[in-house]
Order: structure tokens, then sequence, then C-alpha cells
């Protein structure tokens, strides 16, 4: 029985709903209070036993691999000037048993596209994918809850939620059939229909775990919707040959790739936060006050 041990990031995508911020940033490196999106994302695989972290990076992404680096200077300044806390901060981001791999996707020709460029690193093994600004608020790491079902069913599984009908056309959308109040066992699945057309409102969110098999259709898919090449059209291609499950998971989604959704996360994490929560609240409540009169 082989382990979920690799967890593929693509973050070569152009992030366009966020300009001009991500014009020479990538959007995964946008912080919810002090952490970029990234790194939620990859404490996120840490939790549920991942080691080998595989970033699909494109143009302009170089501060990823530089935010999961040693920083000599930064880190001589912090202990020169006595600042142990904020040492640790930096010198703890990630754990030294982990391992960072960097491969580059030259061109944004989709999502699917992205994580075939994982596979001589993946090779036949099973493996997570993380999209980083969809943003996972859960006891329980997602994923982790994700890898369990794995490790029970030896199939591919696919993190999903309800989403208001009107708002299929932004997601990958399953039909299936239930097996328990977590589980169903996918039907059906395709990617961003119009909602008289969508088969179900249960969206795919940002979080699979997939067989190694999906290279094999990734291979031979054309692009889909948007002229991308879809990773949705090469799990409907798997589905003929393999059993695929859909996860209800047990957590909050902030799908920080939207502006809306950013600023929600920024605003419940921040409630949250022990350095600036308390006050946070305070300012909240002056403002929504000042609002109504004003
Ligand atoms: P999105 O659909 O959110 O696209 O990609 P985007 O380019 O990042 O953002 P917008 O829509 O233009 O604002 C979903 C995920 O797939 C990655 C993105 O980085 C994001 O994590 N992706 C997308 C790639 O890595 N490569 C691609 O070619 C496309």
């Amino acid at each position: 029985m082989k382990k979920v041990t690799k967890a593929v990031f693509p973050v070569a995508g152009l992030g366009t709903r966020f300009l001009p911020a991500t014009k020479a940033n990538p959007k995964e490196m946008l912080p919810i209070i002090d952490k970029p999106l990234i790194q939620y994302a990859v404490e996120e695989a840490i939790e549920a036993g991942i080691t080998d972290m595989i970033f699909i990076i494109g143009r302009n992404k170089r501060a990823i691999p530089d935010h999961f680096d040693m920083a000599y200077e930064l880190e001589t300044e912090l202990e020169l000037n006595g600042k142990t806390e904020l040492l640790k901060i930096v010198q703890n981001i990630i754990p030294k048993h982990i391992n960072c791999i960097y491969l580059r996707q030259a061109q944004a020709l989709g999502l699917g596209h992205a994580v075939k460029m994982a596979q001589p690193v993946v090779n036949d093994e099973p493996f997570a994918v993380l999209l980083a600004d969809d943003l996972l608020d859960a006891q329980v790491s997602v994923i982790k809850q994700m890898v369990d079902v794995y490790q029970a069913h030896q199939c591919s599984v696919l993190g999903v939620q309800n989403v208001p009908r009107e708002q299929t056309k932004s997601y990958g959308i399953v039909a299936t059939n239930p097996i328990d109040a977590r589980l169903e066992q996918v039907t059906a699945i395709v990617e961003k229909p119009k909602p008289e057309n969508a088969p179900s409102t249960l969206g795919v969110v940002g979080r699979y775990i997939l067989t190694p098999r999906i290279f094999h259709y990734l291979d031979q898919i054309q692009p889909g919707a948007g002229g991308e090449i879809q990773l949705t059209d090469a799990i409907s291609a798997l589905l003929a040959e393999e059993k695929i499950l859909a996860y209800r998971y047990d957590g909050v989604r902030y799908d920080c790739g939207s502006k809306q959704g950013y600023l929600e996360a920024t605003i419940r994490l921040g409630l949250r936060h022990p350095e600036c929560g308390s006050n946070l609240k305070a300012l909240m409540e002056k403002i929504v006050n000042e609002e109504k009169f004003s």
C-alpha cells in the first residue's frame, strides 16, 4: 500500500483577478495577516505527513523559493540585534525534514498542464494537489482528512463543497452517488458548467489526492474550458477506469483568489490572531458605527 508523501502546489497561474498586486508578485505570496497563502497550504500538507513539496512555478515566482530558503543576511541581522523570537519564526518556516522541489511551467497553459509538470518527480505514487489560493481553515488539516480517506479506499479523492447554483460556472462540478455523510462516489465531472447544465451543486475545491494514472490522461486531453488544459477533463477520463471519491471536508474555505474571499479570510483569521485580534474587533465595531452615521 503506497503512502501519500508528495504534494504538488501549482503556483504558475497569472492571478489576473488580483492585478496589479500580482504583476510582479505571485498571488500565492499574498499574506493573510503575516503569513503568505502558500505557507498556510504547506503547513496543511506537513500536518498530513507529506514530506516532499513540489512547487510548479512560472515567471515572477522567484519569491516562493526565496520564502522557503534560508535567508542568511536577515537571520544574521536578527541575531545581531537580539531579535530571537523573530529569528525563530524565520528559521521555522519549514522543518528540516521537508524537501522543497521547484519545477517550471514555462507557459500558463492550465492547471492540468501544471500538474503534468510534476510527473518526473511524482512517478508512480499517489500524490496531493493543493491550490494555495483556496485557504482551508480546519481543526484537522483538510488534506490530512483526505489522505486518511485515500488510505482507507486507495483511490483518488476530490475535496468538495456545496456552492450556490449561480456559481457553478466557477467550479468543476461532480455528479455523485452518496456513500455516507461526507463521502460520495463520483459518477461524472464537468468543468465550469452553466447553472442550468450543472449535474449538481457539489463543487470541487483546490484539494485533490490523485493516483499516478492521472498523468496518462493529462497527456491525452485537449484544451477545454477557457482554452486551458483542464485537470477536470483528465479526472473525467480517469473515471472510466478508476473509482473516484468526493469528500465533503470538515472546515471552512476562503477563496483567496477572489478579493471578497481574501478580505473575509483576513478579517476572520485576524479576529483570532493573538497579537491583533481584540484590537481588530474594536476597530471593526468603530468602523461599523461610523459608517452607520455617515
Ligand atoms: P486559477 O484558475 O485561479 O488561475 O488557477 P490564476 O491564473 O491563478 O488566477 P486568475 O483566475 O487569473 O485570477 C488555479 C490554480 O492553478 C494554478 C494557479 O496558480 C492556481 O493555484 N495554475 C493555473 C497554474 O499553476 N498554471 C496554469 O497554467 C494555470
